[in-house]
């Protein structure tokens, strides 16, 4: 017998309000055209004043356990990928912990930025293949409106807000049948490359919470090469090629990196999620929340081969299989 994650449960939540590039367009020198010709995004959700990183987390996360049709109590670990926490400590996990009505099992949080979530479900799931934790809440959730300059167009018209979870699940299986569940992870990480994407500020450096500041450019190439060779390392871990991917669930940064990353792979775009457009980069909400809109609409079905890549500031990337 072999021990996987399956993934039981997915949900994801949006804030309610919506903001069009017409509408940023009034308060910085941008268009509509660029935004949309330039990344692919055409509108995002922003969090209300009083709408913490924990409130969106805890939405998705009663999605994902009434999909995953669990009690909270079944819940041993839950471990929460962001890099706008509610506060410096403790871990927002903890907030959605008690947010759930949970008072057992452990909470944490994880640091990867737009990576996050990929990090965070590794660590999830290697808990489960050990035997640590039977049924593990992974969430990525971001309130990335409250650390952008607003002024600076570069970097504001690029993000929004929201949360998405799953739940995973050990299971037992016979070795003789296609194992399904978690294949494998991939994790990298590159210091070097800080200066390319970073915040300006935090509780050890300036005192300040402090705004995102990037070279966008710098990003994009890193960007396009790295997801497409964290992708080929995954295929090649697990004895295939392309063809054998059914859904590509990218990191939303950009329409232009995830058409580049297919492209350079020679994966079709009907395989890929996309959702950059309504969304736009919700950092490490972006991949859970991609991914259950694609599970809950239907197009992700038992036994595809489902592909997840990310990467972010750090740098860091990485990519996960799985077999649904
Ligand atoms: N509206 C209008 N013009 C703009 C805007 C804007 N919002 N932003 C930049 N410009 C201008 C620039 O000032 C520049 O003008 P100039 O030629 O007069 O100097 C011109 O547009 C071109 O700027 P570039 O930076 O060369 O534009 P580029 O085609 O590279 O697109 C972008 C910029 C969209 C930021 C792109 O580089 C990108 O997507 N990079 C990746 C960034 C990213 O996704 N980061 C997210 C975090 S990491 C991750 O998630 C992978």
């Amino acid at each position: 017998m072999i021990r996987r994650s399956i993934v039981i449960g997915c949900g994801g939540y949006l804030p309610q309000h919506i903001v069009t590039n017409e509408e940023l367009a009034r308060d910085v020198d941008t268009s509509d055209e660029w935004i949309r010709k330039r990344t692919g995004i055409c509108e995002r959700r922003i969090a209300g004043d009083n709408e913490k990183t924990s409130d969106l987390a805890i939405k998705a996360a009663n999605e994902a356990i009434k999909s995953a049709k669990i009690s909270v109590d079944d819940i041993d670990l839950i471990v929460l990928a962001t890099a706008t926490p509610d506060e410096t400590f403790p871990a927002t996990a903890t907030r959605v912990q008690d947010g759930l009505g949970m008072t057992t099992g452990a909470a944490f949080d994880v640091q990867a930025v737009c990576t996050g979530f990929i990090y965070a479900l590794n660590i999830a799931d290697n808990f489960v293949r050990v035997g640590q934790a039977d049924n593990v809440l992974v969430i990525g959730a971001e309130t990335f409106s409250r650390i952008l300059d607003w002024e600076d167009r570069t970097t504001s018209v690029l993000f929004g807000d929201g949360a998405g979870a799953v739940i995973l699940q050990g299971l037992d299986q016979s070795r003789k049948n296609h194992i399904r569940g978690i294949l494998s992870h991939h994790l990298h990480a590159d210091g070097r490359h800080h200066d390319y994407l970073f915040v300006d500020g935090g509780p050890s450096s300036t005192k300040t919470v402090g705004h995102l500041r990037m070279e966008g450019r710098e990003v994009f190439r890193h960007a396009v090469n790295n997801m497409a060779s964290v992708l080929e390392e995954a295929l090649a871990a697990n004895n295939m090629s392309p063809e054998d991917i059914d859904w590509l669930v990218p990191h939303q940064a950009n329409k232009r990196i995830i058409d580049r990353t297919a492209q350079k792979l020679g994966l079709p775009l009907e395989k890929v999620v996309m959702t950059v457009d309504r969304h736009a980069n919700t950092s490490a909400a972006s991949v859970p929340l991609a991914l259950c809109e694609a599970v809950n609409d239907g197009r992700i079905k038992d036994g595809d081969i489902v592909a997840l890549e990310a990467m972010g500031g750090g740098f860091t990337w990485g990519a996960s299989l799985i077999r649904w």
